[in-house]
């Protein structure tokens, strides 16, 4: 194979990569549905039944101690837009899109959640320190990601509000 023949293999196959690369938003909500099969959380419906409706949105208490925290991402905000977590317990994060690829992050830990339609994201999390985290979108998703910007706030763990069964915690708990 002479140079030449090599700049043009070289060229093909950088062009050939670039466009998935350029093509990702749109290949990897296709991608994760093959391999995890079908939607698990219907995008346009979140609002109207399942885990994901309004009324179950924010921190609940679990039995053990630890709490759960479920979160919907949308352009261009998270609900809810305020989240209370206790320190020192574990933090069951179940989070949903409702329109594109986000990515939850908060800033100041090393904690980043990739967001798609149509499946939940879950993590572990877990503060040792009482304080207030900027929640902001890490994934690029459209003209208003910059301002995608939410709050979650750690309080010690004995100034967390006692949640009744079915009770759903937020920042106006405070
Ligand atoms: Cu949501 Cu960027």
């Amino acid at each position: 194979m002479n140079w030449r023949k090599l700049r043009i293999f070289l060229l093909t196959v950088l062009v050939l990569c670039l466009i998935p690369a350029t093509r990702y938003y749109q290949i990897d909500v296709p991608l994760l549905r093959f391999l995890k099969g079908t939607p698990q959380v219907d995008p346009l419906a979140l609002h109207l039944s399942g885990e994901f409706v309004e009324t179950n949105l924010g921190t609940e208490q679990d039995g053990d101690g630890s709490v759960t925290v479920r979160m919907v991402a949308q352009q261009y905000l998270f609900v809810p837009h305020c989240i209370l977590v206790p320190s020192g317990v574990p933090v069951h994060l179940r989070v949903t899109s409702a329109d594109a690829v986000h990515a939850l992050a908060f800033e100041g830990t090393d904690y980043n959640v990739k967001v798609l339609p149509g499946t939940i994201s879950e993590a572990q999390l877990q503060f040792s320190n009482a304080g207030q985290y900027k929640t902001v979108c890490r994934e690029f998703c459209g003209a208003g990601h910059y301002a995608m910007r939410s709050e979650l706030r750690v309080v010690p763990r004995d100034q967390f509000p006692a949640l009744r069964p079915g009770e759903r915690g937020n920042c106006a708990a405070q």
